[in-house]
């Protein structure tokens, strides 16, 4: 297998995109990475998207994308695993130029939630649970980390405001990243006030909707003195794993075994464990969801992933920084795209191009990206040389 480095980054902001179609919006992330990284060809490009063929009536998006791009005649297929698509897109793409079977791959994460109204994208949200069990019930995805963060608080016995500043952090971060769909601070008062949307989960506690697309050049290290000199990111890991689809089909509802599986193997694969990990892009499109991923990947004891953010250990600065360009809550979750972007704000931070929340000497990062309830799990270690 051969080393991979990521050449290029790019990305848009994240917005209600009323202006831009699909196409245009992918293509602007596309083109930014390959401008980042100083070529014009590519083997393969690999899209990840969640819910193109419903909420925007297009599917097809590898050829479609690669024709917008100027890449017409390269290898290209999208890849859907719900909100990890942008993760899986770029596991294949990284499989693809590990293996040798390619030698330049463009990733591209895009979504456009805003050509549908809320109600339909919620239920186009809600696909990614078990159709018969889940979905055919009315359970939307709010409502089933709802049920698990009121469980979650129920058995360890938090309350409701203890997951503030998971929000607030999120918000703060955002308030320094010009792609962000929220620049506005958060105070706890505003977190406990804001509107309730499923109980215990409010307005706050939620990633919100939004259209955006990012995108990143892998090239494996070998082929690196041909390319313009830059800052090297070299992927250190890729681990994905699988969960049931129904959450109440879990021996565990309050345990990410996926998220715990793939950190697993992870770390193994770069040789290093929680404590090595300088900077953590996690996956908090609900705050519950943040304390469960700090406690699967062995970052918070069990039950203790609230203690971690009430102490501060998640900012800038702390033990371990996560969300670090405003996470899903505050920079956006334009689902399929998440993934990507949550690999080039990695990149940026080991670059050391993170601006005012760059996490000093930053080394070595990870990103963790959900599908479904935690049904789909995929972590990806990136290393600076
Ligand atoms: N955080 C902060 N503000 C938010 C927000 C959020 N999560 N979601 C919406 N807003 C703001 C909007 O910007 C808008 O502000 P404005 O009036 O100043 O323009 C206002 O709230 C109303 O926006 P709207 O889009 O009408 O909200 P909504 O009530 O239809 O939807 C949620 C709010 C939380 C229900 C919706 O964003 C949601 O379902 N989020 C979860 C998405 C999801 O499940 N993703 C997959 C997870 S795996």
């Amino acid at each position: 297998m051969r080393e991979v480095a990521v050449l290029g980054i790019g990305q848009t902001p994240i917005e209600e995109h009323w202006e831009k179609s699909l196409r245009v919006l992918a293509g602007e992330a596309a083109l930014a990475a390959l401008q980042d990284a100083g070529i014009t060809r590519v083997d393969g490009v690999f899209v990840g998207n969640m819910m193109a063929g419903s909420a925007n009536q297009q599917q097809q998006l590898g050829a479609y994308i690669a024709d917008w791009v100027g890449l017409r005649y390269a290898d290209a297929m999208h890849i859907e695993t719900a909100c990890s698509s942008g993760s899986a897109a770029f596991r294949a793409a990284l499989m693809a130029v590990a293996s040798g079977v390619l030698d330049v791959a463009l990733v591209v994460g895009v979504e456009k939630m805003s050509d549908s109204p809320g109600d339909e994208i919620t239920a186009e949200l809600a696909t990614a649970a078990d159709a018969d069990w889940e979905s055919a019930y009315g359970v939307s995805f709010v409502a089933l980390n709802a049920l698990i963060m009121r469980r979650y608080m129920h058995e360890y016995g938090w309350r409701h405001e203890h997951f503030a500043p998971f929000s607030i952090n999120s918000h703060q971060n955002a308030l320094h990243n010009p792609y962000a769909r929220f620049h506005s601070p958060l105070t706890q008062q505003e977190y406990e006030k804001a509107p309730m949307v499923t109980p215990p989960i409010n307005l706050m506690d939620a990633s919100p909707m939004g259209d955006g697309a990012a995108a990143v050049v892998l090239v494996p290290v070998e082929h690196l003195h041909r390319y313009p000199p830059k800052p090297r990111v070299r992927v250190a890991a890729s681990a994905a794993a699988t969960d049931t689809i129904a959450v109440a089909s879990r021996r565990d509802a309050l345990w990410l075994r996926a998220a715990e599986r793939s950190a697993r193997q992870a770390y193994a694969q770069a040789g290093v464990g929680p404590e090595d990990i300088d900077v953590f892009e996690l996956h908090d499109a609900f705050t519950i969801m943040s304390a469960l991923s700090l406690e699967a990947c062995g970052f918070a004891e069990r039950g203790q992933g609230p203690r971690l953010a009430l102490e501060g250990e998640i900012q800038i600065g702390g033990r371990i920084p996560i969300c670090t360009r405003g996470g899903l809550k505050a920079r956006g979750h334009p689902v399929g795209a998440t993934g990507v972007y949550q690999i080039v704000e990695v990149v940026q931070q080991l670059r050391g191009e993170a601006g005012a929340t760059q996490v000093e000497g930053a080394k070595i990062g990870m990103t963790q990206n959900i599908g479904g309830s935690g049904s789909n799990i995929i972590t990806h270690i990136f290393r600076a040389d």
